[in-house]
């Protein structure tokens, strides 16, 4: 299941605890954001920090800003409450950390069908366990999943590995679970947020492995991730060329045709129109 088709390219987590973040979330150009309840608060914030982010939730405008809250899972003493103070007021999804499995959205999804508020809410899934990695497929499968997002440091440290290449078998065992589906798949976080560079770097690489964007850490970050998972001027010129020949060839009675001396079938065609028709959906969003 999918039910969003708009961008997902910056999806900026936000601290459930931090007042000013909260507003200021409120006129940044994100596509959406992660309400977080779970490692970016502390302990003795958790319950001020939930009472808070329910209330936000029902009195704040985040207009097309999609609106994901990450909960606290249910293994600690704090997760099936927040799900209820936060589901109450009807959030787009939940966002469940440290998924392992199936089942952990199943039960999660069984709790959402019991609140009336939360008729619509879909679930995304933190993808950050290696048991939950190898359970892919199924996680993807689950009731009203909707997105994966990798949790990148908590599989590091899970893994015991450094840097991307040790990364790359999960990150591609999510996304292909996730296309399985039709679900959407966000890149984990860059941590060191003043570097803009390296940022950039890392946003290219998740583009071309397919991701739909990337998790943002700092508002700094939106505007580099918004460039790089969204369609460039090139690229969209490229896509109006390949339509426009492929559709030359067809009334010729070719079925495929030839652009700057690279073939073109109807598949190119398919990317060419899934790139316009992101680039309305960003269009719609930012008008
Ligand atoms: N979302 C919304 N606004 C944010 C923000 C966020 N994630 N991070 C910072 N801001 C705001 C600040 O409130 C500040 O607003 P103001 O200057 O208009 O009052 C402005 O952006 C600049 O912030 P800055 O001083 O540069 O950052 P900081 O030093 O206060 O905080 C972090 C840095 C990393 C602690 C902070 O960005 C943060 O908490 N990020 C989210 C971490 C998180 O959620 N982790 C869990 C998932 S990995
Ligand atoms: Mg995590």
């Amino acid at each position: 299941m999918q039910t969003y088709s708009g961008p997902c390219r910056s999806v900026l987590y936000i601290p459930g605890s931090k007042p000013r973040a909260l507003e200021k979330a409120q006129g940044l150009a994100v596509d959406a954001i992660i309400f977080d309840l779970e490692d970016a608060v502390s302990p003795d914030e958790k319950i001020a920090a939930r009472d808070l982010l329910a209330e936000t939730l029902k009195t704040a405008e985040y207009g097309p800003r999609r609106r994901i809250v990450r909960i606290n899972g249910f293994d600690t003493d704090w997760g099936a409450e927040d799900l209820k103070a936060v589901a109450a007021s009807g959030p787009d999804a939940v966002l469940l950390p440290k998924v392992d499995g199936g089942a952990d959205i199943a039960k999660l999804a069984e709790m959402l069908d019991a609140i009336p508020a939360a008729k619509d809410t879909t679930i995304w899934a933190m993808m950050e366990t290696p048991r939950g990695i190898l359970n892919a497929a199924e996680i993807a499968a689950a009731p009203r999943m909707e997105g994966f997002v990798l949790g990148t440091n908590d599989l590091a440290k899970d893994l015991r590995s450094t840097g991307r290449a040790a990364m790359m078998t999960s990150l591609q065992l999510c996304l292909l679970a996730a296309r399985a589906e039709g679900l959407i798949c966000v890149d984990g976080v860059y941590n060191a947020f003043k570097d803009d560079e390296g940022l950039r770097a890392e946003c290219a690489e998740g583009r071309d492995m397919g991701f739909d964007g990337k998790t943002l850490i700092h508002p700094a970050q939106i505007e580099i991730a918004n460039a790089a998972f969204g369609p460039s001027e090139e690229e969209l010129a490229l896509a109006r060329r390949q339509i426009a020949a492929f559709e030359e060839a067809k009334a010729a009675g070719q079925g495929v045709a030839v652009l700057d001396g690279k073939i073109v079938e109807n598949l190119h065609v398919a990317s060419a129109q899934r790139i316009l028709a992101q680039a309305e959906a960003i269009a719609r969003l930012e008008g």
